[in-house]
Formats: C-alpha cells, sequence, structure tokens
C-alpha cells in the first residue's frame, strides 16, 4: 500500500485541516510529517471551532490513529494545551495518538532565541510565528536538538541544562531580556504529558501499517511557497513542506508515496513578510481578508491578500508531484464582480510563466487574466448542479492551465460545505 501525501501549495493557512477531517473516514492512519506548533490547522463541525497545532487533523475521529512524525518539532506546553482539550472533549488520545521518540523538543530558550533573532532583524525579519521553530530545527540540524526519546533516558535532565546553557550564552549575545522560570515549569509539565502518552519508532510503524494495507495519509502543515528549499528564502519556515518531507518526516521511501492532493485557496493569501507578486494592497484585499476572515489561527496575525497565482501554483505542482487539486474558500470571491488570476510574470523585461531565484530582490510584476465572477452566494449550496456557469468556468480554467482535476471545491469551513467533483481516492494501489 501506498502513502497519500494532503499539503498546501500556496503560503499556507490553504485550509488543510478542514479536509484532512474531511478525507479521514477514507484512511485508517493520519500522519503529521513537519512543522509545529506555528501550524494552526482549523476544523468546524457541529458549530463548533477547532484549532489544532502539532497534533493531526485526524483526532477527532474515534478508531483512528494519528501519528506525530519525526520531522515534526513538538513544544509540550502547547502540546499538553491541545491534549488536555480533546480530553476535555472526551476524545481518547491516549488511544488514538502516537508519538516518534525522534521528533524534536521545542525549549522555551527556543522561543526565546526565535523572538530575539527577529528582533535583531529589525524591519528584514521573517515575521516568524515566534513558536522557535527555527531555533529548534537549527539545534536538529546543528545536531544539538532533545528528542522526545529522550525524555526516557535517565539523564534527560542534565541533557535538557546543557542545552539551555547553550541558549542562555547565545541570549546574552543577543542582549535578550527573558523569564525562564515558569515557562520551564510549564515545560516540565508538558514532558509528563508526554510520557503518558505512546511513543513509538513511527518509521516502523508507519511502514509496518503500509505492509499491512493501511490507508495513510500524511498531513503537510504551512505551504510549499515556505519550504526552507524553495520557498522565497530567507522568508521561509525552517521544514522542508513539500512531498519530499513527507518522505524524510516519516520514513517513509519515494516510491511508498501514492496520491498527492494539492490545496490550494481561490484567491491567495499570505501572513508574515515575504514576496507576494499579487497582493492587492487596496480595498479589494481588505475586502477579501474580511469576507474570508483572513486571520492568522495561530497568531491573529491579518493575512495579506491576492489574486490567485498559476506561476506559483505550477512550481508547486511541478515540486510535489500533486496527482488531485483541491479548491478552498470558492465562497469569499462571490464578493467580487470580476476576478483575476495571474498566468505569468514580468521580470526583468520578460514575460516568464516560471517562479524566478531572485524574487525578493527584483520586482515582479503579475500579468493577468480577467474572468468574471459568480457574485452569488455559494456557503449553502449542496450539490454540482447549483454551481453558478462562472464558478465552472473558474474551475475549469484552473485545471486546463494546471493540466490536473479538482476534485474538492469547498464553500465554507464547515464539514458540510464541502462538494466531491471528481473520484477522491486511487483504489487501485
Ligand atoms: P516560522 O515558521 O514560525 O518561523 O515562520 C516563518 C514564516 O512562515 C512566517 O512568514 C510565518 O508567518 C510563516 N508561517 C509559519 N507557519 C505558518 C502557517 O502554518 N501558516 C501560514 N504561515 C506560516
Amino acid at each position: 500500500m501506498k502513502l497519500d501525501v494532503l499539503l498546501g501549495l500556496q503560503w499556507g493557512d490553504e485550509g488543510k485541516g478542514k479536509v484532512v477531517d474531511v478525507l479521514t473516514p477514507e484512511y485508517d492512519i493520519i500522519a503529521r510529517f513537519q512543522g509545529g506548533p506555528n501550524a494552526g490547522h482549523t476544523l468546524e463541525f457541529d458549530g463548533i471551532k477547532h484549532v489544532l497545532h502539532t497534533i493531526p487533523s485526524g483526532i477527532f475521529h474515534p478508531n483512528k490513529l494519528n501519528i506525530i512524525g519525526n520531522g515534526v518539532v513538538i513544544d509540550p506546553i502547547i502540546f499538553k494545551r491541545e491534549i488536555d482539550a480533546l480530553l476535555k472533549m472526551g476524545i481518547d488520545v491516549k488511544k488514538t495518538l502516537l508519538v516518534s521518540r525522534k521528533a524534536h523538543l521545542i525549549l522555551p530558550t527556543h522561543r526565546f532565541l526565535d523572538a530575539a533573532s527577529e528582533a535583531l532583524k529589525g524591519k528584514a525579519k521573517i515575521g516568524s510565528t515566534l513558536k522557535g521553530i527555527g531555533p529548534a530545527y537549527m539545534d536538529k540540524t546543528g545536531r544539538n536538538g532533545l528528542r522526545v526519546g529522550d525524555i526516557e533516558r535517565q539523564d534527560f535532565e542534565d541533557a535538557y541544562n546543557q542545552l539551555v546553557e547553550k541558549h542562555k550564552a547565545l541570549l546574552s549575545y543577543y542582549n535578550y531580556a527573558y523569564d525562564l522560570k515558569e515557562q520551564q515549569e510549564k515545560w516540565l509539565e508538558g514532558i509528563d504529558s508526554i510520557k503518558s502518552l505512546t511513543l513509538i519508532d513511527s518509521e516502523y510503524e508507519i511502514n509496518n501499517h503500509l505492509a499491512g494495507k493501511k490507508r495513510i495519509l500524511a498531513e503537510g502543515a504551512q505551504g510549499s511557497l515556505l519550504d526552507i528549499d524553495f520557498g522565497s528564502y530567507p522568508f521561509v519556515t525552517s521544514s522542508n513542506t513539500i512531498t519530499a518531507g513527507a518522505c524524510t518526516g516519516l520514513g517513509v521511501a519515494p516510491n511508498k508515496i501514492g496520491d498527492v492532493f494539492g490545496i490550494f485557496k481561490a484567491y491567495c493569501t499570505r501572513v508574515g513578510s515575504g514576496p507576494f507578486p499579487t497582493e492587492l494592497e487596496n480595498e479589494t484585499g481588505e475586502a477579501l481578508r474580511k469576507a474570508g476572515n483572513e486571520f492568522g489561527s495561530t497568531t491573529g496575525r491579518p493575512r495579506r491578500c491576492g489574486w490567485l497565482d498559476l506561476p506559483a501554483l505550477r512550481y508547486a505542482i511541478m515540486l510535489n508531484g500533486v496527482t488531485k487539486l483541491i479548491m478552498m474558500k470558492g465562497d469569499v470571491l462571490s464578493i467580487l464582480p470580476t476576478l483575476q488570476v495571474c498566468t505569468h510574470y514580468m521580470f526583468m523585461g520578460k514575460k516568464i510563466s516560471s517562479v524566478p531565484f531572485n524574487v525578493v530582490n527584483e520586482p515582479i510584476t503579475p500579468v493577468y487574466k480577467e474572468l468574471k465572477g459568480w457574485n452569488v452566494p455559494l456557503d449553502n449550496i449542496k450539490s454540482l448542479e447549483k454551481f453558478p456557469e462562472e464558478l465552472n468556468n473558474y474551475i475549469s480554467f484552473i485545471e486546463e492551465e494546471l493540466q490536473l482535476p479538482i476534485v474538492i471545491v469547498s464553500v465554507g469551513p464547515d464539514r458540510s460545505q464541502t462538494l466531491i467533483r471528481k473520484e477522491i481516492m486511487s483504489y487501485e494501489l
């Protein structure tokens, strides 16, 4: 059996949490493979909204396993909060949530270092969520990190103190003031909470399940355009957010990857700094932000809004090997009578359809195609036959341009506002 991957094709916040929740009945296991509590995966059902940061979005379905893979970085404080909230709701996380021993831990001092580094950057700041993601991955690649499995070691406290001492030296270089005591207490409580969960060697667990014909969906976080290698560096996150990240973040070989579901919004958003060629810094952008409630689910920051960007989507599709597309938030575009879609860029005097290297320093001018908007609400539409003609045209135009099927169209945040257009699952594997 192969493992399917679901990930964002833009700058994150595409609606991955909602779609994973909708697709979970088709799978036995949902596995997160990278990122950490910088993510905020929002799910809505039965009139209640849930935001998950570390825990896979399959957790609300009984009898499904949820795995946090080795590629994830975990902040025990935030993780404990998530676990406690789920336990309160009667969800048996102790039975349905498994954590890789090889996942790395975010220390309170990683968060301080994140803040100190951003403060020093001044105007050139990344716009990080300040959850300690960058410093935690730096310690991972610098071979200093602490992993979940280390909490089972006798000398864990020593290893923790040693790393904290190192961080303290760095923080004094930054001249950054912090108060560790309270955070450390909470962190240690978080470690106790992790101890109460089932820790696993997730690479074996996952490959054994695949061999046993279990269906697994790997859930990405952030988006392809925030990938550490292929995003608009340095305005990126610190992990590989693309399909390759599912291989390294779960221990799954490339030839075990099946379908790759690429999720995109019908327009674009970006939170934090960095290039955004189709950004609308005007009342249309403001209207999209309002209609789409475009405020970060982790930080509450307003998201920058803009038109759909096809060169960026083509790039993400190429990097990920996307087989099926999922379009989110079509309902938000209902507010506009005409729509623009970026088909190409003008870059250094040339019309191009690729994403160039120097996106950060050279200006990019989008070339747009105008399409008629549907201008009617979609959120109550329950069948494809009710789709307005202009929406069908918008969808067909994107399918034609990207040469991939859009299998799901989402018209609202609730589970029920999800329309299946084409066969989602490939069962032949
Ligand atoms: P960091 O990963 O928190 O350091 O943030 C790096 C950049 O990625 C910033 O621009 C963040 O706003 C952005 N980012 C990180 N996680 C997410 C996410 O889950 N959704 C959207 N943007 C994110």
